[in-house]
């Protein structure tokens, strides 16, 4: 079957918070909403009818996985990123920024350090600070418009008060997909250093050809004993309403009390229409979710040529995964605060600022690209418009 992403889903008064609260959250009328990392697009058919047929049961009493449910999970696992992964390491949480909560509070102690490689989602360093631990910067090297992690700075930075390192795999912003090397390099100062990794592996199967995700915990036995992956259908398949995620720990120890922690706020299980959606978009979503990379793959196409074509002075980076494009604005010459007015009062678009993610992140925004061509093209037009009018203004 054939998908049309073309087709505009009118998603006013869904309750969508990209769509509904925008104007609340950003002050301003009229905006088109570019920020959140979720889809514009309608999920997979198979999903709906699922979720049709538990909604007609009308009964929604407390639910319990079933075996197929892990079936699911596993198979996607191993068919998509060839990573074996067993029943009894799945754990749950409705969401993976939850997980990375509950994992600063089970594994670390207050005034400990956690290590995260800005720029970078920046609940990474919410969570950090919510439970009054300290973060320590670790930021990527950008070279040749693209990151790279820095391990001698890493390294330069380990002490015995650093317990975590929180990393995003594929990160974002920016949209890298950490080689098999790089992460074998991290893992290997993590183990020699007792730093136990935390991978936000959110954006896995949203990978452009020919990017190959690795699940740091399939390298080797040693990094697998020492972190926690945390996945979701959520980015994948545009689910994050259903809050669902599954977090796996293969190893026990850390699992058992991972659980014990997600027992102290009683989240450990999932909704029904969590559950069922998850497990058939992991049954019947492959084909849905490879027609929405091309198309978002080509909406990134379009917007890097027009950049290139009709205003050069903003630079899309290219993107190894994630549907987040990350566009470099620096050569504007504006503060972070010129930048976020231009882009809200003048182009009339609300996107990410570079600066909430971090060092590093200044003079950069983030950009959603899972919407409609028609979007993507209002949206650039209406970016040039505003900048060509501030560029003509400076130079009056
Ligand atoms: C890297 C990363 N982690 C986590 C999340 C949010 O996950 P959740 O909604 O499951 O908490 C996002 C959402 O954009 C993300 O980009």
């Amino acid at each position: 079957m054939k998908y049309n992403f073309d087709k505009v889903v009118n998603r006013y008064n869904s309750s969508s918070a990209k769509w509904d609260a925008t104007e609340e959250l950003f002050g301003e009328k009229d905006l088109l909403p570019l920020w959140v990392a979720d889809m514009d697009f309608r999920v997979p058919d198979e999903v709906v009818k699922v979720i049709q047929s538990q909604a007609e049961h009308g009964v929604f009493g407390y639910t319990t996985k079933k075996d197929s449910y892990y079936t699911a999970v596993i198979d996607w696992m191993r068919n998509r990123h060839n990573w074996t992964v067993k029943k009894e390491w799945i754990c749950h949480t409705p969401g993976v920024v939850s997980a990375l909560s509950l994992a600063v509070q089970a594994f670390s102690e207050p005034n400990d350090k956690i290590v995260v490689q800005p720029p970078i989602y920046y609940p990474f360093m919410k969570v950090i600070e919510n439970h009054n631990r300290k973060i320590v910067y670790n930021p990527l090297i950008f070279k040749d418009d693209r990151y790279e992690m820095d391990f001698e700075d890493l390294i330069s930075k380990i002490d015995s008060s650093v317990k975590m390192i929180l990393i995003c795999n594929p990160h974002n912003p920016g949209g890298r997909v950490w080689t098999k090397s790089e992460l074998e390099q991290l893992g290997k100062i993590c183990t020699e250093h007792n730093i136990l990794v935390v991978s936000d592996e959110i954006h896995a199967d949203l990978l452009f050809k020919p990017a190959k995700h690795t699940p740091l915990a399939a390298i080797s036995k040693e990094f697998a004993n020492n972190s926690l992956i945390c996945t979701a259908p959520s980015k994948t398949f545009n689910l994050a309403g259903l809050q669902t995620s599954n977090i796996i720990i293969p190893n026990d120890t850390l699992r058992e009390k991972f659980i014990i922690e997600t027992g102290k706020y009683a989240i450990g299980n999932s909704n029904s229409f969590g559950a069922l959606a998850t497990e058939a978009a992991y049954n019947y979503g492959g084909q849905w979710l490879d027609q929405v990379l091309d198309y978002v793959e080509e909406n990134l196409h379009f917007i890097t040529s027009y950049f290139e074509n009709n205003l050069p002075v903003l630079k899309v980076l290219p993107l190894e995964a994630t549907y987040l494009a990350w566009i470099d604005c620096r050569k504007l010459g504006l503060s972070p605060e010129e930048l976020e007015r231009l882009f809200l009062s003048k182009a009339k678009v609300a996107l990410n600022q570079g600066y909430v993610f971090g060092p590093g992140g200044e003079g950069f925004v983030r950009m959603n690209l899972a919407c409609s061509r028609s979007i993507v093209e209002r949206a650039v037009k209406q970016i040039e418009e505003a900048v060509n009018a501030v560029v003509a203004n400076k130079s009056r």
